[in-house]
């Protein structure tokens, strides 16, 4: 008889169907939110550069893209709009016929309740500057921004969306979007905000993507220095005060810690925004032939569930959902 207790752990590892009953994470499409850029006046949908196999859609091809994405068990998509015109004010961003809120009501209007639609809280695509919040003398002014997208929240209420996201890092943007919206009687519109935001250097392909990087500065002064994960804590606790119903941290793949810390201080739903830079660095290798995409892909996701996140905005929803069923 041993007097050790005999840890053999490779007993849970011995046979397929025994690894697949021991299995503590398991990623599934309804795990996903898919983003979906779609620009105005376009006639068709066009490739992007710098992302390969995503695409500006033409509005007129948004219905479809969202059923089929509906179709692989996806369950929520994040719509970006590019604006035909930019300006000072973003009028774009909140105008009833804007490119997003038609979108939105072309797809509620034919899919009904099929999918959960939420939609970007910005005004980076719609300024002249290219900054998050709207410019006044030099300076990004927060007062100012945050009722714009006040504004830009209620008139996608108005189009039918589900949730909303605001992605500024405006200081006070979830209350006075949650105040706006309760004003006016979007009591059911819920907010996902992106809280930890981070200043990273992963976001340049969406920049080409979404026309939205800005003209002068950086974004430096709104966005979370990747040095500091106690204010990364404070930032998600201020959003919940704020009345938030998902908060978000992004990027995800270099940001597995503040997930993790997250879901374990709070106890509200947390999403993690795997952003185009993680995307792009998948993709340029795989397209080299040094890795397997989509084994890679599933590892990376899976590794971001396993910290914490309960939703997963990727650019690779629907290459790995197939693989998922
Ligand atoms: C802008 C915005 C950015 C992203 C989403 N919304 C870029 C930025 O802040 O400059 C990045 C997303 C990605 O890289 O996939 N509000
Ligand atoms: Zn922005």
């Amino acid at each position: 008889m041993t007097s050790f207790p005999n840890k053999r752990l490779r007993r849970l590892r011995r046979n397929e169907k025994i690894r697949d009953f021991f299995q503590e994470v398991r990623l599934s499409t309804k795990d996903f939110i898919c983003p979906m850029f779609v620009q105005e006046n376009l006639k068709s949908n066009v490739n992007s550069d710098s992302m390969p196999d995503i695409q500006r859609l033409a509005p007129s091809n948004v219905v479809n893209e969202a059923n089929s994405i509906a179709d692989l068990k996806i369950p929520a998509i994040m719509l970006f709009g590019i604006p035909a015109k930019k300006d000072g004010d973003g009028t774009s961003a909140f105008a009833e016929d804007g490119v997003v809120q038609k979108a939105i009501s072309d797809i509620r209007k034919n899919l009904g309740e099929k999918i959960v639609i939420m939609t970007d809280v910005c005004l980076c695509q719609y300024t002249s500057a290219g900054h998050c919040g709207l410019v006044k003398d030099d300076e990004v002014d927060n007062d100012s921004s945050i009722q714009t997208l006040a504004k830009i929240a209620v008139s996608q209420a108005k189009a039918g969306v589900d949730f909303v996201s605001p992605s500024a890092m405006m200081d006070g943007q979830v209350r006075a979007i949650r105040e706006a919206l309760d004003d006016a009687g979007f009591t059911d519109v819920g907010i996902m905000s992106h809280s930890a935001k981070h200043r990273s250097s992963l976001y340049s392909p969406f920049r080409d993507m979404a026309d939205c990087a800005p003209k002068f500065g950086d974004r430096k002064s709104y966005q979370l220095p990747y040095t500091n994960p106690r204010e990364a804590m404070r930032e998600v606790e201020a959003d919940i005060n704020e009345g938030v119903d998902i908060v978000m941290i992004k990027p995800a793949l270099a940001y597995l810690d503040i997930i993790a810390e997250t879901k374990r201080k709070f106890h509200v739903p947390v999403s993690a925004y795997s952003v185009s830079g993680e995307y792009a660095l998948v993709k340029a290798a795989s397209k080299q032939g040094w890795i397997n995409e989509l084994d890679v892909v599933t590892e990376i996701l899976t590794g971001i569930k396993r910290a914490g996140a309960d939703m997963i905005v990727t650019y690779f929803s629907k290459m790995i959902a197939p693989s998922l069923k």
